[in-house]
């Protein structure tokens, strides 16, 4: 058998601590997987932004991007190896780069999902171009933004259609409100949209390939809170309804990654944003949930790697028109998408994979999460986001959140008979008891009062 070594390429930009997570727990699994008659080992390196040769071949098996949808040389780096090297890439550069939250909406209106009422208004200004005056005076209506608000229904909000982070986003309630927002929207394209207010549950599920993770997301808790810690807040045939609409989202871009907010008022999910194709990854953000992240990170990059995936460049959307022409009942017809999503995302496969050798990773995940060289990694992203007299408080703060996930982790791998014995593990049954009773370190004041989304502007902390 050869040995064989994939070569995984992390494109960043200000990640620090999934991306030393990722690159020890791959290290420490130290693979050697059967493949044909290979065995198939990794090897993960970050890519620089350098002068290319388009002759020279690429020299990576799979790139995990979470830059090129901002940083436009490096998108047209990623370009060249996907369709002259084979490189596959997550995400699909040219979906990211054509389909933004609009395209979403367009989609899930088109697959027959209840998104709420939206409408589009052309920019107040605009860069100077050649043609623009005439384009202007010929072309461009006058229209009503009161009327726009009435059609739409207040409560509304006004937000780019393109969005993320937050950035722009205005809660309206009447027209002086649509007034006041669209003169401070310069030159950004945006939606208005009728407002789920109040709703019953606003939930965040994340999709990495066919991995799935739902959670209730409180957009009025501080940055580090927002991502709660609740189980149980939802029914499980609700559960399945997000997860099923967030990997046809998935599937239908060509999106291995993503992060999708769904709103339920009235016994009704409505998607508001479906567009989030490089979704948060920071311990300072997911907490708790971090460390389920980084292990879908490694497991679908490492069955991408290892099975050489094909990359799918284009998309091919008929066979989702097809399911919605059958009528259906709706929940029928999702778990119909749902299906074609789970087969591009080659599931069975994919789950028999981990199950066969990515075994040890729960094992070796659990005792990284344990580690120094774990709170080190949490201590970059706090030093790289918080004021220097919060990074002690801060650091130990995420660190006992993971702690907490290893304990609830190790609890629910033990063989039933074993779980007691788990108690003579002092630090992580510390961690666990604490979690049950909800304790939280006290924060430091200026994080712990919340932003409320309705003026928001603050810029994701990615
Ligand atoms: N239609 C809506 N109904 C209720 N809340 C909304 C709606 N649209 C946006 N919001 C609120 O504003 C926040 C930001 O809007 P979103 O569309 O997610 O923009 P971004 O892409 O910037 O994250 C949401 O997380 C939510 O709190
Ligand atoms: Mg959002």
């Amino acid at each position: 058998m050869a040995r064989v070594t994939r070569k995984i390429g992390l494109s960043l930009g200000a990640d620090v601590d999934w991306p030393k997570a990722y690159e020890e727990i791959v290290a420490k699994l130290d693979l050697s997987i059967p493949i044909g008659r290979d065995k198939v080992g990794f090897h993960v390196e970050r890519t620089s932004i350098e002068p290319y040769d388009l002759q020279a071949p690429a020299k990576y098996d799979l790139v995990v991007d979470r830059l090129t949808h901002w940083y436009p040389f490096q998108r047209e780096w990623i370009k060249k190896a996907v369709i002259l090297d084979g490189t596959y890439v997550f995400n699909n550069p040219w979906s990211v780069q054509s389909m933004e939250k609009h395209t979403t909406y367009c989609a899930l209106m088109a697959l027959g999902i209840p998104i709420p009422r939206t409408a589009i208004i052309p920019p107040k200004e605009y860069e100077p171009k050649a043609d623009l005056d005439v384009t202007l005076q010929r072309y461009a209506k006058f229209f009503d933004l009161g009327q726009i608000g009435a059609q739409v229904g207040y409560p509304a909000f006004m937000k780019p259609y393109d969005g993320g982070g937050w950035f722009g986003v205005t809660k309206v309630d009447d027209d002086i409100g649509m007034w006041s927002a669209y003169e401070k929207s310069g030159k950004s394209i945006m939606h208005v949209q009728h407002g789920v207010l109040p709703h019953d549950l606003f939930v965040r599920c994340i999709g990495f390939g066919p991995q799935t993770k739902t959670i209730l997301y409180d957009p009025g808790a501080p940055l580090h809170m927002r991502y709660t810690t609740k189980s149980d807040f939802m029914s499980a045939k609700d559960q399945q309804l997000i997860e099923d609409i967030t990997l046809t989202i998935n599937a239908f871009f060509g999106w291995d990654f993503n992060s999708c907010e769904a709103l339920l008022k009235e016994h009704v999910w409505h998607p508001i944003d479906f567009a989030n194709p490089c979704p948060d990854s920071q311990v300072t953000s997911l907490h708790w949930h971090w460390p389920w992240l980084v292990k879908s990170y490694i497991r679908w990059s490492l069955f991408c790697a290892a099975t050489k995936r094909p990359m799918r460049v284009n998309l091919d959307w008929q066979p989702f028109f097809e399911v919605r022409k059958r009528n259906l009942p709706y929940r029928k017809m999702v778990a119909e998408y749902a299906k074609i999503a789970r087969a591009r995302f080659d599931t069975v496969n994919f789950e028999k994979f981990c199950a066969k050798h990515l075994s040890k990773l729960d094992e070796v995940a659990n005792e990284w999460f344990g580690s120094d060289a774990c709170r080190d990694a949490i201590r970059l992203k706090v030093v790289a986001l918080f004021p220097a007299h919060e990074h002690d408080a801060f650091t130990q703060h995420f660190f006992d959140e993971v702690q907490a996930w290893r304990a609830a982790d190790l609890a629910s791998r033990a063989p039933r008979r074993k779980k007691k014995s788990a108690r003579s593990r002092p630090v992580v049954i510390q961690a666990a008891a604490k979690r049950m009773r909800r304790v939280r370190r006290p924060v430091p004041k200026s994080r712990s009062k919340a932003v409320k989304p309705a003026k928001v502007v603050a810029r994701s902390r990615r």
